[in-house]
């Protein structure tokens, strides 16, 4: 029986990921939550991958602006930690499936970057993920796999969706940033694509590399906030155009987010479903129960 072990099981994609796989009966799953295994532990790394055929490394330091005060400690997470399981991954013959980000990239593009497009963050985030990146190819470059999302919203934990939701309750209107463009993702969208990825990895079917792991088209925050309003059953008129420069934080956020999707095809598998079908699917969701349901 194939055995899988989920690092950062306790997460927003972490809990959708453990979701996913507790429909399939052939698999044996290891969840592990920070708790049980801080992946800067290379010694406590070493002894959780054995004896697995993959892993899915859901866990991350994903404070971006906490980053900016602290690289040393994001990278120790992002970078080392990451570096701690792909070695403990090639030691012990296990397939990495890791998730990354698009902050790896500048944003400063026009088209999508392609999955071998030159990486160049602006934000300490972005470079501990790079770490990360680089580790993973270093170590696993025939059976590590890279999948970069962004704009995760998810029925765990707390995200922009819920966020903008919960407002609504004591604003009257929203005023959103319109200036930055990306793709918002349904964690357990990601979460049923990185277990099809993992399923096409063992069989041999998807070569190891990037993937991008984002939903197709494109929009706004503000974009999205009005679309999560509609869905929600609020009047998306309370929801404002604004600009970033409205909203100064420690982390500068890339203005340009679209990622392109070709790699999907040779591992036989689709890309990503469009934003729109997935914030639909995910306000919809038996499955995933979805606390900004408020109607
Ligand atoms: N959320 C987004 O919009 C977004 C965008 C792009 C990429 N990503 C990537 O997507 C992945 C999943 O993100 P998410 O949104 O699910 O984040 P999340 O909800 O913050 O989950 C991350 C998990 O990792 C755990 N963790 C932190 N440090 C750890 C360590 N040293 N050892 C083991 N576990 C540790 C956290 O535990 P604690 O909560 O106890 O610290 C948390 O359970 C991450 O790789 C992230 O970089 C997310």
């Amino acid at each position: 029986m194939t055995r899988v072990l989920v690092t950062g099981a306790g997460g927003m994609l972490g809990r959708d990921l453990l979701a996913v796989l507790a429909a399939r009966s052939d698999l044996k799953v290891t969840a592990a939550t920070r708790t049980d295994l801080d992946i800067t532990d290379a010694e406590a790394v070493r002894a959780a991958v054995a004896r697995h055929d993959v892993v899915l490394n859901a866990a991350a330091w994903t404070d971006v602006d906490g980053a900016e005060r602290d690289e040393a400690a994001a990278t120790a997470i992002n970078g080392d930690g990451v570096a701690h399981l792909a070695r403990a991954c090639a030691g012990h013959g296990a397939r990495l499936l890791h998730v990354s980000t698009d902050y790896v990239f500048a944003g400063d593009a026009d088209t999508p970057y392609a999955e071998d497009a030159p990486t160049d963050p602006i934000n300490a985030y972005g470079r501990s993920k790079l770490a990360g990146e680089r580790a993973v190819a270093r170590f696993l470059p025939e059976t590590g796999y890279l999948v970069r999302t962004a704009w995760l919203y998810g029925a765990h934990g707390r995200n922009f969706v819920t966020t903008m939701i919960g407002l609504a309750a004591t604003r009257e209107h929203l005023d959103v940033v319109d200036d930055q463009q990306g793709q918002p993702t349904w964690s357990y969208a990601l979460a049923t694509r990185l277990v099809a990825l993992a399923d096409a990895a063992l069989a041999g079917g998807a070569p190891a590399g990037i993937y991008h792991g984002t939903c197709t088209g494109r929009t706004t925050w503000y974009g999205l906030a009005r679309a999560a309003f509609t869905l929600a059953g609020l009047d998306p008129d309370r929801v404002r155009p604004t600009t970033s420069d409205r909203f100064p934080r420690p982390a500068t956020r890339p203005a340009y987010s679209v990622l392109g999707h070709d790699r999907w095809a040779e591992a036989g598998l689709p890309p990503l479903p469009d934003w729109r079908d997935a914030l639909s699917d995910a306000f919809d969701s038996p499955t995933a129960p979805a606390p900004w349901k408020v109607a």
